[in-house]
């Protein structure tokens, strides 16, 4: 058995998915909101440690505004709606990315959830929320080379550049699921995937149910990870 303590999943394909319905492209997101709900609840009872979610990238705001504000409207619908559940599940809220960058709403409403859960002891439920790799590893760079000039550093090894990352705190990811067909990792956990297991699938993220997740854990388990060993 390969161990699972951290999923990290590129929701993509929301837009499609309602495109293909005739749909506007915001009720694909609403639909992709209410997924987090069930595909969050479904690790935690999996007995999942860490689940991280991509929700928007730092390149999401290239979007028609519009939509960034739609998105950005998201938190509060998801954390007024299902908070209470999270809280009677366990699940611990965080979150990795530019938060400073976010609308006050939607920021004040994460840093709530965060704060409310933090005691909380069952899965971290991450959002990756105006997250980029690139920027992160650029400002992991910047405070090393911030701490090297006060003193504080001169030794800089893997496990201490870890600590300069924003997933510091949490478990190597096992697998990477991206849904929707496309197979790019679009600026999401460049480092930290060096040995993730990649799994991509077609089906579009409001329809990737239990099932579908199933389905990855199967695959996963059916990988043989190497580490560059034999
Ligand atoms: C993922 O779905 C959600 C975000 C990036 C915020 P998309 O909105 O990218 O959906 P597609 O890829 O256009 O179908
Ligand atoms: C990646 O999806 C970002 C999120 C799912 C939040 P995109 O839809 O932004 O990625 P590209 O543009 O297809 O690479
Ligand atoms: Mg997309």
């Amino acid at each position: 058995m390969n161990n699972i303590n951290h999923i990290a999943i590129i929701m993509d394909g929301n837009g499609r998915y309602a495109k293909e319905k005739g749909l506007l492209r915001t009720f694909g997101h609403k639909k992709g909101v209410e997924n987090v709900r069930k595909i969050a609840l479904f690790s935690n009872k999996k007995g999942i440690k860490v689940l991280t979610l991509y929700a928007f990238s730092t390149e999401n705001w290239k979007r028609p505004l519009e939509e960034v504000n739609y998105i950005m409207s998201l938190p509060k619908f998801f954390f007024d709606s299902y908070l209470k559940e999270l809280m009677e599940n366990n699940i611990k809220v965080m979150m990795i990315g530019d938060i400073n960058k976010i609308p006050e709403e939607a920021k004040n409403i994460f840093l709530e959830a965060i704060e409310k859960t933090k005691n909380n002891t069952g899965m971290i439920l991450n959002f990756a929320l105006n997250y980029g790799s690139r920027q992160e590893i650029v400002k992991a760079i910047k405070n090393y080379c911030q701490d090297v000039i006060d003193g504080r550093e001169n030794n800089l090894s893997e496990e201490e550049f870890n600590n300069y990352l924003d997933t510091k705190d949490l478990p190597e990811v096992d697998i990477l699921i991206r849904t929707s067909g496309e197979q790019r990792i679009s600026n999401f956990l460049l480092y930290q995937i060096s040995y993730s297991e990649l799994i991509f699938t077609n089906v579009h993220w409001p329809d990737f149910n239990e099932e579908e997740f199933d389905k990855c854990l199967h695959e996963y388990q059916n990988r043989h990870r190497r580490y560059g060993g034999i």
